[in-house]
């Protein structure tokens, strides 16, 4: 088991869990969290940008050319963004934290 905080844009904390090998996003989504993933993990949206806390980055597989590419377009980037689409669980990632960015939110409230 894999256990993940998210931290919302208003500052709740929502802790979740998955297993290793599942993404991320998957975990966000199966715990309610406002990440659309609209292209299910192709690279070809940033709607599921979350920001790692600064002491689990660069514990991450680093980010492909293409994911750095699709992140400067997203809204609200900063230095420890990833696409939580392309970050894979693993027991190694056991309490990470993340923050869903508010730009996600805003989005959806068109
Ligand atoms: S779901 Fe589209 S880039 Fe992650």
């Amino acid at each position: 088991m894999v256990r993940v905080t998210f931290v919302t844009a208003e500052g709740a904390r929502i802790e979740a869990q998955g297993e290793a090998g599942q993404r991320l996003l998957e975990i966000g989504q199966n715990a309610g969290l406002p990440l659309e993933g609209t292209c299910e993990g192709q690279m070809a949206c940033s709607t599921c940008h979350v920001v790692v806390a600064a002491q689990w980055f660069d514990r991450l597989t680093p980010a492909a050319e293409d994911e750095e590419d699709m992140l400067d377009l997203a809204a609200g980037v900063t230095r420890t963004s990833r696409l939580s689409c392309q970050i894979e669980l693993t027991a190694d990632l056991d309490g990470l934290e993340v923050r869903v960015p508010e730009e996600a939110r805003d989005m959806q409230r068109g």
